[in-house]
């Protein structure tokens, strides 16, 4: 039925300003599909660029990993400070409450446990499972110069088309397995080929030196993987010079739920990340956030 109750010449039209096209924030992220944008929005913050991924996703092909033996006691708590989960499927639906507000990135792949060949994965989910858990991403791990290259290539490109289909941006991660160099030669190539087959954001580790000219050959996002625990002032640095060096976030797990205080090490690194915090200011903070967070026991004056 036409608008009755408001004349013409009542409505505002403004004709006098132009419709505008707000470019998308993300490096190499203009042309994809506006859902695919919204989800990446998310999780990347409009306002800095940059995300703080909160890895819990070991348990995968290492069962109880220090630190996430039990992740409703120990994890839950730290959800409030992450820009998003990276975590698995058994995980969300076993023990995050629906309730939660933090965006879920999912682990798609799986296969081999430590006790095996660790590149012989498959793709472990599939994009309708993600979009029934209402994911803003899932993530694969790519072994590049492994014994299974091709097929964990293959595992990233499907799940591309997957969630090209239906708006989900896939990580794919430079896994080393244990032999490999985590050199800029090494994680240069592997990103690259992530990146140009496909992938919106890439995951690689920090290497010391020449981690910008990675992230400069990376066309797409690229966050930083923690690696085994470093003492905390380490952890900042890494985290920092990742984010000095061209890094648009990081997806850490070990250096923050293996933290004495893993809430006031998050919230640390979520200042250098989104603030630009130097190294040494985040750890006063964290030393201060500790206090409050975790407390240490009063001890006997006697
Ligand atoms: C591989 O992608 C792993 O499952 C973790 O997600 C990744 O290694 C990040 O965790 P961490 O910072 O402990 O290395």
């Amino acid at each position: 039925m036409p608008d009755a109750d408001s004349p013409l010449e009542a409505k505002q039209y403004h004709q006098d300003i132009l419709q505008k096209n707000t470019p998308f924030f993300l490096k190499g992220s203009g042309a994809y599909d506006w859902g695919m944008q919204n989800r990446l929005a998310r999780v990347f913050r409009p306002d800095s660029g940059r995300a703080v991924m909160l890895a819990i996703d070991h348990g995968y092909f290492q069962g109880p990993t220090t630190g996430l033996e039990r992740i409703d006691v120990d994890v839950l708590p730290l959800v409030p400070y992450v820009d998003a989960l990276f975590v698995t499927r058994g995980i969300v639906r076993s023990v995050v409450p629906a309730m939660t507000q933090a965006p879920i990135w999912l682990r798609a792949s799986g296969g081999p446990s430590i006790l095996k060949e660790l590149s012989d994965e498959e793709i472990a989910l599939d994009m309708e499972d993600a979009l029934r858990l209402n994911a803003v991403g899932v993530g694969v791990q790519v072994f590049i110069g492994g014994p299974f290259e091709t097929k964990t290539v293959h595992n990233m490109t499907r799940l591309v088309d997957a969630g090209l289909r239906h708006g989900v941006p896939v990580l794919g991660v430079t896994a080393v397995g244990r032999e490999l160099a985590r050199d800029a030669r090494y994680l240069g190539l592997a990103c690259r080929i992530i990146a140009e087959l496909g992938a919106q954001v890439v995951k690689t580790y920090y290497c010391d030196p020449d981690f910008d000219k990675v992230t400069a050959a990376c066309p797409v996002p690229i966050v930083m993987a923690g690696g085994t625990k470093l003492p905390e002032l380490a952890a900042l640095e890494m985290a920092y010079n990742a984010i000095q060096g061209g890094a648009a976030g990081v997806d850490m797990g070990r250096n923050i739920f293996q933290s004495d205080s893993p809430i006031a090490m998050l919230r640390a690194v979520r200042k250098v990340v989104h603030e630009n915090m130097p190294p040494r200011e985040a750890l006063e903070l964290y030393e201060t956030l500790r206090r409050e967070h975790d407390p240490q026991p009063l001890v006997s004056a006697r």
